[in-house]
């Protein structure tokens, strides 16, 4: 008998460069969902959720976890550091019984060790005036052991003994000269022993959900993956060397969890009303100054996984990426824009590249060659707007700032599905 697919998984990704909304959307869709996922990144990420008024940060877990129905996977594309992950069930559990059902992490996700933190720091100080600004969390130098195939990952901890000390003396005779450049040595027995230690604490949740997530997809039900980091980010498709590790675009997130792309059902782009990045590399529409400050108090844009302040700019229309397949849009901080164009007397939004002397719709995939950022040219919009208490639905919305959803849909040809109108759950329109 032959099986017809059905499509049944709901991506959340970020399309520029993170720290969009996506927990609030990812708590939207996984209210009823059977399965929530992480699949790649790790504690580079920081998603707030909320539960009974109550604001939880999450850096791990998928926020759905909270749902009493859904069972919460972190998949074997995730890069995990155990003691955050300890902390995060230590919060979780005043207000979810975390059982192995309830919480399931893949035997095949790579470990995080305390090696790959100090070799994060180590690395940035190498590149200089390259550095990248990570977020010194080891996701880099954990993704490289996965790619070098010397990689620890949760089911090594199961090995014998012995097996388990060749495998770690292994791993440190790649690691250990560049480590004593530092003046860091680790012995075997510290790591081994770090090693058992988080078994006996983990253990109960570590296994393997491929017959869960198979048994969900054959049924057809909801599935959220939670998407991390975003696309600009992406380690194939970002703004290479200046991104993360992982893959974190549409297709990345699924392949990342071993999902094919014809169970994809819906796939959210989230974004803000104007955009901001972390870190270095390029950001064509970035305000120095005045309105780049502006930006930054209105939307309160500082980091949560490391305080940093944000760098901020006007929404960038050519750097939201025609080739993804989104199915939808949520515009978050709709209100916030609306409250700058106030301030400003204006609000804008770019739609085309002034670059290398030619005018260009395409994100430039060369800027670290020709050391050119493009110059943006923009629609301006006059003035602003304040949401009216309340709003709850689309046409409830001042004129102008359904005019400038307007602008994003017949510009990207993506249905604004999803409006963020203030800072809790609940400010969210669907439309
Ligand atoms: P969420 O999921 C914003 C950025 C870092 C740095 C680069 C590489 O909260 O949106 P890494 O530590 O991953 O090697 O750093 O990627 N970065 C993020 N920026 N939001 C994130 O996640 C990010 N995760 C990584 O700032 O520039
Ligand atoms: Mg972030």
């Amino acid at each position: 008998m032959v099986n017809k697919i059905k499509p049944c998984v709901t991506a959340v990704v970020g399309s520029y460069w993170g720290d969009c909304g996506k927990a609030r959307i990812a708590g939207f869709e996984g209210s009823d969902a059977v399965l929530s996922l992480r699949t790649q990144g790790g504690n580079n990420a920081g998603h707030t959720v909320y539960y009974n008024g109550d604001k939880i940060p999450l850096h791990l877990v998928p926020g759905g976890i909270i749902y009493p129905q859904a069972t919460a996977i972190i998949c074997h594309g995730v890069v995990v550091d155990p003691k955050v992950l300890l902390e995060e069930i230590k919060l979780l559990s005043k207000y979810v019984d975390i059982t192995p059902t309830k919480l399931i992490i893949s035997d095949r996700a790579h470990i995080i060790m305390p090696y790959h933190i100090d070799l994060d720091k180590l690395q940035e100080e190498k590149r200089g005036a390259n550095k990248i600004g990570t977020t010194n969390r080891g996701i880099g130098p954990c993704y490289q052991d996965q790619a070098g195939r010397i990689g620890l990952r949760f089911q090594d901890l199961f090995r014998q003994k012995e097996d388990l000390q060749n495998k770690i003396k292994l791993i440190l005779k790649f690691h250990s000269n560049e480590l004593e450049t530092i003046g860091i040595k680790y012995t075997v027995e510290e790591i081994y022993d770090y090693c058992i230690d988080i078994r006996e604490k983990l253990k109960v949740w570590i296994g393997n959900p491929d017959n869960l997530i198979a048994k969900t997809l054959q049924e057809g039900g909801k599935i959220v993956i939670e998407g991390a980091q975003a696309d600009h980010l992406d380690i194939l498709s970002g703004d290479y060397p200046n991104c993360t590790s992982s893959q974190c675009n549409p297709s990345g997130v699924l392949s990342a969890a071993g999902i094919g792309p014809l169970y994809a059902k819906k796939v959210i782009a989230v974004m803000k009303a104007y955009c901001s990045r972390v870190g270095n590399g390029p950001f064509p529409t970035e305000l120095s100054g005045k309105e780049g400050d502006i930006i930054r108090e209105f939307g309160h844009e500082y980091g949560t996984t490391t305080g940093r302040p944000r760098r901020c700019g006007w929404l960038d229309l050519v750097a939201f990426s025609p080739l993804r397949g989104y199915s939808d849009i949520c515009l978050n901080h709709l209100d916030t824009i609306g409250l700058i164009g106030k301030e400003l007397g204006h609000i804008k939004i770019c739609t085309s590249y002034k670059y290398q002397g030619n005018e260009t719709k395409i994100f430039p995939s060369n800027m670290e060659v020709t050391k050119e950022i493009p110059i943006p040219n923009y629609h301006i919009f006059e003035g602003g707007w304040e949401i009216p208490k309340n709003c709850k639905t689309f046409e409830e919305l001042p004129k102008k700032a359904k005019e400038y959803i307007e602008f994003i849909e017949n510009y990207t040809g993506v249905p604004v599905t999803y409006i963020g109108v203030g800072p809790n759950n609940e400010d969210t329109i669907v439309r």
